[in-house]
């Protein structure tokens, strides 16, 4: 099944950045594709800017030059909604305004055939309400494409809820048979990509006011220990900061400004003041000629202690025993019930970032959590004013002598990739509880959707089932507002196994 005849055009209005890049992928499925623009002659450029790209294609040998005549002489800009009568599949993507789609929708109807699936590609706006005016609402569904949307191959098939099961599954095929990802989402504040990943920015910015790091040094470490593609500050800058900006406030606001997606005060004064990121010269970062970009902070070189004491394993970090091995320090464990922790020669301890913070305890650094210790290239330390300096130095050599930079940031609980993941990890799981997506569909979604190097629930497999939990409940004790409360879910779900084990 393939959800529509490849003999069947597909419409696509509003021809923008989103309307083309949809078209093209329709066209090169093998569709006859019309062009609709409210904006007199925008169907007719857009059809000259998809004609010129499907050159670029050719010229790349990604398509034949028969194939590109082809899909040209099925590519038909119209001047009339009218001219769609005879379409299957309708996909919207106009300006993002209720009243705007709403409008718009409640025309088609008028104009198309009963089984002609009708779809929207809001990002923002409910499906729920966008076809809430329609006389028969079942046949409309959510199609969230990607910008690119030629190269991006995930697709959220969003179920308003009068969506029938059978059109989101129509929908579905569509995008499958166009060469896409789709995944299926209910209708939700920001669907699945940009509900879950909004503490990727937050908690960046966060550590950022609160003083404890420079943007380039909280990029670095997400991307260095994190493994993240890019850092929260160059990509926000990347996709505009007024984009990433607006797609949180309206999540937050979605949510009835829900404290778990309360927007930064440091990106609103940036967008204020017009630095928007690369698109305007400067954004986090300065993007004029010749502008220097700042250096993360890498601490100077110390001398590795020559042995460690090790405390109970060391949980998601475990492997950190073997890398220190293998760098030829000596390792000395001890079962301990409660220690996941290294005892430096100093007295002093190292600790996994746990959601507290450094100066609750004597001698104590924390340092934070890597995708990967092994291929990790820098991690990040933090300690309190009045931490051992040998303890802190010892700690730097050890992570040092494995080979990786070192970043001395202030002392905030979780850290940066503990919390950013932890957030991430407990909104999947309210999302799942609250029927939003399966796991697989939010591990896909968000591995295709931000480029994240595993999928929450992949991760929260690989830390363990409490991990994420635990650093949430702590940062909470600390931070009372809402931000980080774990959910009902995740608190289910770090707990069932201890009761399945308590009743035994
Ligand atoms: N840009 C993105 O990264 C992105 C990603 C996913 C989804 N979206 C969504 O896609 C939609 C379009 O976004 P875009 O970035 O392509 O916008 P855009 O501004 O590039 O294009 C919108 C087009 O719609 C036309 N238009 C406006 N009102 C119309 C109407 N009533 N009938 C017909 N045409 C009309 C405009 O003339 C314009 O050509 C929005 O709903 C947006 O939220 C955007």
């Amino acid at each position: 099944m393939t959800g529509l005849d490849l003999s069947s055009p597909v419409a696509v209005v509003g021809t923008g950045t989103m309307g083309q890049g949809i078209a093209q992928v329709a066209l090169v499925a093998g569709h006859p594709v019309r062009l609709y623009d409210a904006a007199p002659g925008r169907a007719r450029d857009a059809a000259g800017a998809i004609g010129a790209r499907l050159d670029r294609l050719v010229a790349k040998d990604r398509l034949t030059a028969a194939a590109r005549d082809a899909a040209r002489a099925r590519l038909e800009p119209v001047d009339n909604l009218a001219d769609l009568a005879d379409c299957g599949l309708v996909v919207e993507a106009v300006l993002e305004r209720l009243d705007v789609k709403q409008r718009l929708f409640g025309e088609l109807e008028e104009i198309v055939a009963e089984d002609c699936l009708l779809a929207s590609n809001t990002s923002s706006l409910s499906v729920t309400a966008v076809g809430g005016a329609l006389r028969n609402p079942g046949r409309f569904v959510g199609l969230h494409f990607f910008n690119p949307a030629p190269l991006l191959p995930l697709v959220e098939v969003v179920s308003g809820f009068a969506t029938d099961v059978t059109s989101a599954t129509r929908a579905y095929e569509i995008a499958r048979a166009w060469g896409k990802t789709p995944v299926a989402c209910a209708d939700t504040p920001g669907f699945i990509v940009n509900r879950i990943a909004r503490p990727f920015y937050a908690e960046a910015f966060a550590v950022h006011e609160a003083q404890a790091a420079d943007p380039a040094t909280i990029d670095a470490v997400l991307r260095e220990c994190g493994g993240f593609k890019m850092g929260a500050f160059e990509l926000t800058d990347l996709i505009g900061q007024d984009v990433n900006e607006s797609v949180t406030h309206s999540v937050w606001q979605s949510f009835f400004q829900d404290a778990r997606f309360t927007p930064s005060l440091a990106q609103r004064r940036l967008v204020e003041s017009g630095r928007l990121g690369r698109k305007s010269g400067r954004g986090w970062y300065d993007y004029a000629d010749g502008a220097e970009r700042p250096e993360p902070h890498t601490a100077d070189k110390e001398q590795p202690p020559a042995y460690v004491i090790a405390e109970g394993g060391l949980g998601p970090a475990a492997e950190l025993l073997t890398l220190i091995r293998e760098a030829g320090i000596r390792v000395r464990e001890e079962d301990e019930d409660h220690g996941t922790r290294l005892v430096l020669p100093s007295g002093g301890q190292l600790v996994l970032a746990d959601g507290q913070t450094s100066a609750e305890f004597r001698d104590v650094v924390y340092f934070d959590l890597a995708l990967d210790y092994r291929t990790a290239t820098r991690v990040a330390l933090s300690a309190a004013q009045d931490t051992s300096p040998r303890t802190l130095a010892e700690a730097t050599g050890l992570f040092q002598a494995l080979g990786k930079d070192v970043s001395v940031i202030g002392d905030v609980p979780g850290m940066i990739v503990a919390r950013t993941v932890a957030r991430i990890i407990d909104l999947a799981h309210d999302a799942v509880a609250k029927g939003v997506a399966t796991e697989e569909d939010i591990d896909t979604a968000m591995r295709l959707g931000v480029n994240y190097p595993l999928g929450p629930f992949e991760w929260d497999r690989r830390l363990g089932r409490d991990f994420a939990f635990d650093v949430l409940d702590e940062m909470h004790e600390r931070d009372p507002s809402g931000r980080y409360a774990p959910s009902l879910a995740l608190y289910r779900h770090a707990y069932a196994t201890d009761k399945r084990e308590g009743t035994s």
